[in-house]
């Protein structure tokens, strides 16, 4: 292993979904079934809120953002298991390698501030009703939904610069189903000090964070408001506003820091495949089911949709 230098490592051997030889053809099946329902939920939403008047506000715009999100996440995060599943090889190119740990480390960082700019939308809604309508207009909230796009590869692109600059590497085997930075890290044999400094103030505060500080604020508003709110109805009603939101937001920082938050997180690599594999394939797969189960007007545009097929044929 040791004498594996830069001149022998071309490619990344991707050691896969899992250890056991046995369990490789149902994961695999199985996480394709995860990848088709995921590309069938957020199409839905994506076409829903395409067709629905009703559901022409900021929210489902956002919602929407959303979904494409995951599903470019989802197929930048899975493509590999199925190429892997299909050709039988488990090698990846250094190029494809360092092309999915950007999409990933991107889409990720993305998602974080999606849900931001969403849980500031919820907060105008609920915090000032009245002004709702003024102030989320169509040019503020394409301005937040670009922002969230472009700002992920922006804090990306220096993490992602030193990264794919290792010369260096102690071995090429990868016990991962994708080429995510810890491991490729751990493997290096370049000085990656600078890069874990790095990481920690930028990984860890700007990209995680501050969205999630952010989100937290515009929550303890949320809930100042919702209290204040003398009827027990008009309470539910206006919590029931935001409690996809709440769900899709608590269900994604609570995988990312079981993920990546953990004390040694790189060394325990066997159980983070894992929960990479709830975070990557399951998570994008229970945001439009959360959406579309806990939201009445989704659920009724939906009917209104399934209706209108069953008149036509
Ligand atoms: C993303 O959000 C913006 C702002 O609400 C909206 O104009 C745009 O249509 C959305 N894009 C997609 C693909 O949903």
């Amino acid at each position: 292993m040791e004498s594996l230098n830069q001149t022998t490592v071309t490619f990344f051997v991707l050691k896969g979904i899992t250890n056991v030889p046995m369990l490789r053809v149902p994961i695999s099946l199985l996480v394709l079934l995860i990848y088709l329902i995921t590309l069938g939920g957020n199409m839905t939403i994506l076409l829903l809120v395409c067709w629905d008047l009703k559901l022409h506000t900021p929210m489902y715009f956002f919602l929407c953002n959303l979904s494409l999100l995951d599903m470019m996440s989802s197929t930048a995060t899975l493509h590999r298991i199925f190429v892997n599943f299909f050709s039988g090889s488990n090698r990846i190119s250094i190029f494809s390698c360092m092309t999915q740990i950007f999409m990933f480390m991107t889409l990720t960082t993305d998602q974080l501030l999606l849900l931001t700019a969403m849980s500031f939308d919820r907060y105008v809604a609920i915090c000032y009703p009245m002004h709702y309508a003024m102030f989320m207009n169509r040019t503020v909230c394409t301005l937040l939904a670009i922002a969230s796009w472009l700002l992920g590869v922006v804090e990306i692109t220096p993490m992602f610069w030193t990264i794919s600059s290792f010369t260096c590497y102690r071995g090429n085997e990868i016990n991962h189903f994708l080429c995510d930075f810890l491991p490729l890290i751990k493997l290096s044999c370049n000085d990656t000090s600078f890069l874990k400094t790095y990481l920690f103030i930028e990984g860890y505060f700007v990209g995680f964070l501050c969205p999630f500080f952010l989100t937290f604020i515009s929550y303890v508003f949320i809930i100042i408001t919702i209290l204040k709110i003398r009827s027990n109805t008009g309470r539910r009603k206006t919590f029931y506003t935001c409690s996809s939101h709440l769900t899709v937001v608590i269900f994604l920082y609570a995988t990312l820091v079981i993920q990546y938050l953990r004390p040694d997180s790189a060394d325990t690599l066997e159980s983070n495949k894992l929960l990479s594999l709830f975070n990557t394939a399951a998570v994008p797969m229970l945001n439009p089911l959360i959406y579309s189960f806990k939201n009445k007007d989704v659920k009724s545009a939906l009917k209104q949709r399934l209706k209108i097929c069953k008149l036509m044929f």
